[in-house]
């Protein structure tokens, strides 16, 4: 007999419910240049229920071509309770989840200090909260239409809008001038990845379970989730929990999303570059070390000569690991990229075999200077789904308008601690990664000095002979302007939704 994972009468992992995950986990919708995220707050809930009810939210399911318009849905903690979510169920969400990117303690661990700090954002913190996002997305041209066909039964008694966020198609360039978007986790759709307990080489196959509630992660786990009991009448749109079969799965085919508003100070940047630079040359080199890659995207790690196995990974800009640059000579340490996604990370290199295998898994080994605030990658990926936007704002009251620009960043992961925050944390603002001092990230890093520890405004790079040259007094390129945890539920779980209870 089948069990709960197995498909019936074989021994196959049961196939992924495609029809049920909203689109944006599988695709980018890139042909869908035009996209706003509306963010509500719901004032009158049976409205809510009944719009959400008939709303055409687009699925995973791959058709012929990409579709003219989509729309996905995301809710906040505070929005599933304002739908009369019921306590115990509430609960049952992460605690990341719960205490909302804006709370104090959290927004300390993110870096969303000085001017960054939720009190300052326009849009998720206190005084403007918001309950739902509504993304949506349409081909050049279409999204008005799209936008009015979307906001219709009872659009308007259901919700007020907080904000609209609009983005801007830079042909997938960000702001500062590089190609974004590049390196993406490939998703094991088929659910064949059994992941090994240690991994010698960087791998970009991923289990679902890192993505998607309800399936197993890379440490063959299921994430929790909220479950409900089997007899609910109200759940019967949903499936039941492979791990607890007598129960109904709210989270499967779901995961949370992460929206942040980052304004980037171009001019700042580039100002910056050129006067720590002898030429346009060598301060574009410079900004290609910051970040990683150069502004055709090809990464500064030598894509020729690293061990990576290569069957899974479908751009050959993203074919590498920094195994062959242990002293950060073609990449710096701190470079964005290497930060956010160190690869190879704590991986012994080159792969290792017997007693020093044996002293690695044993904890043993010889720790490098390097190997301090890394872990394998691998269980701290994300999937990136942002967009841009550039417009401009009325700074004074003579109405001088100056042009705005940044990345609303917007990421998919299964368990938000362990993913987003530890790489916003642990990598990305942290002054001491990969045994460097004084700096974060040189594109994000909040610049705020750290009690005890001084500065964090430097950034440095090793020449070909190891020799490290350190920019000092870099100013803070990226400001947070909102941002909010949102959970990005199945289309079942927002046939749930709508059902009064
Ligand atoms: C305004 C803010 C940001 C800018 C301008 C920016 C820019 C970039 C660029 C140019 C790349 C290289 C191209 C690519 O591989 O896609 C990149 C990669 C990446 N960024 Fe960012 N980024 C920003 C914010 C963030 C944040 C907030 C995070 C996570 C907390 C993040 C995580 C990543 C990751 C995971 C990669 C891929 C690294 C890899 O796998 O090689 N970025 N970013």
């Amino acid at each position: 007999m089948a069990g709960p994972y197995l498909a019936e009468g074989t021994n196959m992992m049961k196939p992924v419910e495609v029809d049920q995950v909203q689109g944006i986990v599988r695709f980018g919708y890139g042909k869908l240049t035009e996209c706003c995220f509306v963010l509500v707050t719901i004032q009158d809930v049976a409205a809510a229920r009944l719009w959400l009810a008939s709303a055409p939210v687009t699925s995973a399911v791959a058709l012929p071509e990409a579709p003219q318009t989509a729309l996905q849905l995301a809710f906040t903690h505070t929005g599933f309770r304002n739908l009369g979510f019921a306590p115990e169920l509430l609960a049952q969400f992460s605690a990341e989840f719960q205490t909302g990117a804006e709370n104090r303690s959290r927004a300390r661990l993110l870096g969303d200090v000085g001017s960054s700090a939720p009190e300052q954002w326009e849009w998720g913190n206190e005084t403007r909260a918001v309950d739902v996002l509504v993304m949506m997305y349409a081909r050049p041209g279409m999204l008005e239409g799209w936008k009015r066909a979307v906001q219709t039964t009872g659009w308007a008694k259901a919700f007020r809008v907080v904000t609209e966020l609009t983005t801007t198609n830079l042909d997938g360039i960000e702001p500062f001038g590089f190609p974004d978007g590049i390196s993406q986790p490939e998703l094991d759709w088929k659910r064949q990845r059994i992941p090994p307990k240690i991994e010698d080489t960087y791998t970009n196959h991923i289990a679902l379970g890192e993505f998607l509630l309800g399936y197993t992660n890379e440490y063959g786990r299921y994430t929790d989730r909220p479950l409900l009991p089997g007899n609910e009448a109200s759940a019967e749109f949903l499936p039941h929990a492979e791990d607890h079969p007598e129960l109904r799965d709210f989270g499967r085919n779901g995961c949370y999303l992460v929206l942040r508003t980052l304004e980037q100070d171009v001019e700042g940047f580039w100002r910056f570059l050129r006067e720590h630079a002898e030429s346009d040359m060598a301060a574009e080199a410079l900004a290609a070390a910051m970040v990683g890659r150069t502004k055709d995207g090809e990464p500064l790690a030598d894509l020729t000569n690293t061990p990576v196995s290569g069957v899974d990974f479908e751009d050959r800009k993203n074919r590498f690991d920094f195994a062959a640059d242990p002293d950060g000579r073609r990449c710096p340490f701190g470079a964005h990229i290497r930060r956010a996604n160190p690869r190879n990370g704590d991986l012994p290199s080159p792969p290792v075999t017997g007693i020093q295998r044996m002293l690695t898994l044993a904890g043993l080994e010889n720790k490098t200077l390097h190997s301090d605030a890394k872990a394998s990658s691998r269980f701290h990926r994300i999937l990136r789904r942002g967009r841009e936007f550039a417009s401009s704002r009325s700074e004074d009251p003579s109405g001088v308008r100056s042009a705005v620009q940044g990345l609303h960043f917007l990421c998919l992961n299964a368990n938000l601690a362990r993913q987003f925050e530890f790489l916003q944390s642990a990598w990305i603002m942290s002054t001491k990664f990969d045994a460097l001092t004084d700096e974060s990230d040189p594109l994000l890093g909040s610049r705020e000095p750290i009690a005890g520890a001084g500065a964090t405004d430097s950034f440095s790079t090793a020449g070909p002979q190891g020799s490290r040259q350190t920019f000092t007094g870099l100013p803070r390129f990226v400001r947070v302007r909102g941002g909010a945890y949102f959970f990005l539920p199945s289309l079942p779980a927002i046939q749930y939704l709508a059902v009064s209870r």
